[in-house]
């Protein structure tokens, strides 16, 4: 099984239990965050079942959905989550309203990011979802796409802001070269 872990300065990322429904109803039974989601806020019944499939895909060979807590000391706080195929993960985040604005989830993301390996990265948001365009932009993606009218969603149309980052280039044959030479 392939698990996940990170450590940054102030957060730790760690993988889902099944001990984790309270926290998930905690964070999607919240109407803000829920806001410009294609899902209304969660249930505890629901947080059951999401809790469910993240554990049951931990299983996955080849692993493609991953999604990791985060937590600040012993606070959980948000999630993070990544869809990888083909080279390329859809990414998404989640994260309590009463840690927003500290930091949180740009450093979180960037730990969560490296653990991904080189993959062409996405995020995928409502353009009026402030909060989430200016997370990507903080973490250098750039703006690819912007669809005013994408789907209809709660009854209203939403549209659609992509942004995608690169992977870095893998480092260069002269460079590797130098470094065997030298040692
Ligand atoms: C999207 C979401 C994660 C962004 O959260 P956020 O608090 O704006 O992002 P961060 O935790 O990275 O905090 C950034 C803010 O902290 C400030 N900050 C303070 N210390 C910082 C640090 N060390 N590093 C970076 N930013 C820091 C930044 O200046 C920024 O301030 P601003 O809000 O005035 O612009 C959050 O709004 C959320 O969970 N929304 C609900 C779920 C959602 O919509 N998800 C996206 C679906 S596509």
């Amino acid at each position: 099984m392939l698990l996940l872990h990170a450590q940054t300065a102030r957060l730790e990322l760690r993988e889902f239990t099944i001990d984790d429904i309270a926290n998930i109803y905690a964070l999607e039974s919240i109407p803000s965050v829920a806001r410009y989601q294609k899902w209304p806020p969660r249930t505890w019944l629901e947080a059951e079942d999401v809790i469910r499939e993240i554990v049951d895909d931990q299983k996955s060979i080849p692993r493609e959905h991953f999604e990791l807590a985060v937590w600040h000391g012993r606070t959980f706080i948000g999630r993070v989550g990544a869809n990888v195929k083909d080279g390329q993960a859809s990414l998404w985040y989640s994260f309590m309203p009463a840690w927003n604005g500290k930091g949180f989830a740009t450093e979180a993301m960037k730990a969560f990011i490296s653990l991904l390996g080189p993959v062409r990265l996405k995020i995928e948001c409502d353009p009026r979802n402030t909060r989430s365009w200016r997370l990507a932009e903080r973490l250098g993606f750039a703006k690819i796409r912007l669809t005013e009218k994408e789907f209809v969603c709660k009854g209203e149309w939403v549209g659609s802001l992509v942004y995608q980052k690169e992977p870095p280039p893998p480092p260069c044959l002269e460079t590797i070269e130098e470094d065997e030479e030298s040692s």
